[in-house]
């Protein structure tokens, strides 16, 4: 093979040096100093010297870090130096007590001091995070790395030199131009929180399995006998500790050694992690502010480390059996421990929401003694099958809020049934699943929960003590009853010292109220501070209670706002202001806007079934009914009421108002065929099964009996008809257009198969034409259209004398050719 020209082996050597650099600069530092494409440029350039002259492609060119051929398994590699493991020390953060809250790291201390045969001056430790990853080895001969070995059983490891090179942050060659003839590195391989997020959202979105945390992924990659996919997981290292130099000074204190290795390339955590203190109060120092800080770093860390710094004292100290005497692992608290739910307790959240929670037996988790956890929703307290007795799991990791994990079933309290045998169970649990009330916990009002919806809501929006301040907020501002300086601090005092339950007390509210607030309040030094009062620091020139008598005023001027801002006011959940204003232009009073039933709210435009539902039940709700009782008694009177709309009519036909009472599968048409028959939404409750349109098919008339078999689903029909007839009478008279249709006023009953119309034709056409299709023969019957195989109604019509069409003589009928009284049979 021909030579390498000297100018080539030197510009791959210079191109090593800068892509190694770089790779620093960009992964470890964090701060890049050339642009991406640069590095590439450069990468490109090497790849390109090591394919024309192959001998180039070392194993520590920056070019190898893709991985390389799988191997058939790892090569055991004896660790010159042991790795050895730490003795952990533990903090009962519960305690308030310094000596009892850390009394192992005073212990710790003081053996050491013993140790040194140092009694009064303090111990200089080096500190560090406890890097929740795995212990790695690495070995650089003169400068270059040529082995990095897992921990194994601490004399043994793995070789895992290939997928080490994968990871960005490892040096392959030490940044020093005089590399010790030997350096071995100890440290620890891990994966950041986003890199582990990243991978398993990949792992996931292919379908393949995800890890369970960080410390799972990292094992998992950097044990792959394909480097090649450990060079796809983004992998980092942190070193900690030397093993062993040649040809070279060793450093006389662990902070030296940190620097020392620092210079050399190699990846520290940030300064910050690893200072140098001083005695039991440095140690305990840095050890609760890392604590506070764990949630917020990149990685995880399952605790800190502390060193003696001085080397000779580390000698000195030496080890016992396979930990150093010099060093101990400062573990935090764990963040799950077990605990007896005693009852379960729903919140009431400020919009209503109700928040199942968990009333523990105290447990200590993760530094705090927790007595509370939230099962956040009815759902979840399901899926967990949470139950009052229960021993669970609590976790509490950083400053989120506890959270039962799951349950320890067999420990689940039980009783004996009686008769239990082979087929039934001997014993079933004490007490029953978890259900979420029927009403509010804080203001007994029903409680709501929307279909679809995880989250339980209490409707007493304008009662509720838990809502009040919200409600009132919302009643007072500018887009609804526009109080002015009506505002939050107000709000706050006037509930928080009892002048206010309900929005109607703010229309009783008096000067001396106003006044007895202030003064209660500067008393009680809650919110409404003297600053926030405008007017309130009483100056000679402006009364001294100026600022009252302009509430007061401001209230009083919002007694008559216009209905749609008056029905938002209420605060209504999903009524905002444009649902307010359909609701007002359509129906034109609130008595009005209270009586309607969802159907018929749901009929109008722009209001869906879950919006409907939500105002009928908030009307509904008998605590809400006598907020709105008492604002109309306090003289609110809502303006510009009138008569409904007169398009009204159009949006309450019964086959509309039928499809909106949510019966499964009932689509317009059909709803159509139903009413056909029964003649009218009221004659639905007694429709019998056997006259459902004939054209149903079976499931349908199931879902329809099933929907009708419910007792307040009846109600809910009779209401919508009742309140249907209702508004229709309340319309302004208006000229029937469809008094000129032919069949005007008309009802007509179809009966056997006609030789070219299907029923369903037949209907439409004849209400096209204005008519009525009613399903049975009475003698307000116009007409009978009978065909092939007419029956029982043929019959009926001709002893009642009602006329008798054929198709022919409905065609002639619909075109308007026959007057009434000549269609004789
Ligand atoms: S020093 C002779 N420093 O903890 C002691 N170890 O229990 C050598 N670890 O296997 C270890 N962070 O995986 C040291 N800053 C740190 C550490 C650390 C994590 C792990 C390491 C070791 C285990 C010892």
């Amino acid at each position: 093979m021909a030579p390498i020209p000297d100018d080539v082996t030197a510009r791959a050597a210079q191109l090593t040096a800068l892509l190694e650099r770089y790779n620093h600069e960009y992964y470890v530092l964090d701060a890049p100093t050339v642009p991406d494409a640069e590095y590439d440029r450069l990468f490109r350039e090497l790849q390109a010297l090591e394919a024309a002259w192959p001998a180039l492609r070392t194993p520590a060119s920056p070019t190898q870090r893709v991985g390389g051929t799988p191997v058939p398994v790892f090569e055991s590699v004896r660790h010159a130096v042991p790795m050895l493991s730490l003795n952990n020390a533990f903090s009962d953060l519960t305690q308030d007590d310094f000596a009892v809250r850390h009394a192992e790291i005073i212990q710790f201390d003081e053996r050491v001091r013993r140790g040194l045969g140092r009694s009064d001056s303090p111990v200089r430790y080096a500190v560090e995070p406890k890097f929740d990853g795995l212990a790695i080895s690495l070995v650089y001969e003169h400068g270059v790395l040529t082995q990095a070995a897992t921990r194994g059983d601490g004399l043994t490891g793995e070789n895992v030199t290939e997928n080490v090179r994968t990871v960005r942050t490892v040096p392959l060659r030490l940044a020093t131009s005089q590399p010790p003839a030997l350096l071995e590195v100890r440290g620890e391989v891990l994966m950041l929180r986003r890199d582990f997020e990243a991978l398993n959202a990949a792992q996931a979105a292919r379908g393949d399995k995800v890890f369970a945390n960080p410390r799972n992924a990292a094992a998992g990659s950097l044990r792959q006998l394909d480097s090649r996919i450990t060079a796809q997981r983004r992998l980092s290292f942190f070193a900690y500790a030397i093993a062993r130099v040649e040809g070279a000074t060793w450093p006389d204190t662990h902070q030296y050694e940190m620097q020392w290795l620092e210079q050399l390339g190699l990846p520290l955590v940030v300064p910050a992690l690893r200072p140098v203190v001083e005695g039991v109060e440095g140690l305990a120092e840095y050890y609760e502010r890392v604590h506070a800080q764990r949630s917020t770093l990149p990685y995880d860390i399952d605790g800190v480390v502390y060193k003696v710094d001085s080397l000779a004292d580390q000698a000195r100290l030496g080890f016992v059996s396979r930990a150093p005497r010099w060093a101990i692992a400062h573990k935090f608290p764990a963040e799950e421990a077990l605990t007896v739910v005693d009852a379960i307790e729903e919140q009431v959240g400020r919009t209503g929401a109700l928040t199942p929670v968990a009333r523990l037996r105290p447990v200590a988790v993760g530094g705090v003694t927790v007595t509370n956890a939230t099962l956040h929703n009815e759902d979840e307290v399901h899926r967990k099958d949470v139950r009052v007795g229960d021993t669970v799991i609590v976790r509490r990791a950083g400053d989120v809020i506890p959270e039962v994990v799951g349950v320890v079933l067999e420990r689940r309290p039980m009783q004996p049934v009686a008769g239990g045998d082979l087929f039934s169970p001997s014993e079933v649990p004490l007490h029953p699943p978890y259900r979420i009330p029927a009403t509010c916990p804080v203001c007994g009002s029903h409680v709501v929960r929307e279909e679809g919806e995880a989250v339980a809501r209490c409707s007493g929006g304008l009662v509720c003590s838990a809502q009040r301040k919200q409600a009132i907020l919302h009643f007072a501002g500018r887009r609804a009853m526009d109080i002015e300086g009506l505002g939050e601090r107000y709000v706050d005092a006037l509930v928080d010292l009892g002048f206010v339950h309900s929005v109607a007390d703010l229309y009783h509210l008096t000067l001396a109220d106003f006044v007895a607030m202030k003064a209660r309040s500067d008393e009680t030094a809650s919110p409404l501070a003297e600053a926030e009062v405008p007017g309130a620091a009483s100056s000679s020139r402006t009364a001294p209670t100026r600022w009252a008598e302009n509430l007061l005023a401001g209230i009083a001027a919002s007694k008559t706002p216009p209905l749609a801002r008056f029905l938002f006011a209420l605060g209504i959940r999903h009524v905002g202001e444009s649902t307010a204003k359909t609701l007002a232009d359509w129906l034109g009073s609130l008595e009005r806007v209270r009586q309607a039933p969802a159907p018929i709210l749901a009929a109008l435009p722009d209001i869906g079934l879950v919006v409907a539902e939500a105002i009928a039940e908030f009307f509904a709700e008998p605590n809400n009914a006598a907020a709105i009782d008492a604002l109309l008694a306090a003289g609110v009177r809502p303006q510009g009421e009138g008569l409904p709309a007169a398009a009204l009519a159009e949006q309450l036909e019964p086959a509309r108002l039928l499809t909106r009472m949510g019966i499964p599968r009932l689509t317009e048409l059909r709803a159509g065929q139903l009413l056909a028959q029964a003649g009218s939404l009221e004659a639905l409750v007694t429709l019998a099964p056997e006259q459902l349109p004939v054209a149903w098919p079976e499931p349908l008339r199931l879902a329809w009996r099933e929907w009708l078999a419910q007792p307040e689903r009846r109600a809910l029909l009779a209401a919508t008809a009742h309140q249907r007839s209702a508004l229709l009478a309340a319309l302004p008279a208006m000229p029937d257009v469809s008094a000129n249709l032919p069949l005007a006023g008309r009802t007509l009953v179809l009966t056997g198969t006609l030789p070219t119309l299907t029923r369903e034709a037949a209907q439409a056409l004849i209400e096209a034409a204005g008519g009525k299709v009613s399903g049975s023969v009475s003698r307000k019957t116009d007409y009978v259209v009978a065909g092939e195989a007419a029956g029982s109604k043929l019959a009926k019509a001709e002893s009642l004398g009602v006329p008798v069409l054929d198709e022919a003589g409905l065609q002639a009928l619909l075109a308007g050719t026959m007057a009434g009284g000549e269609a004789a049979s």
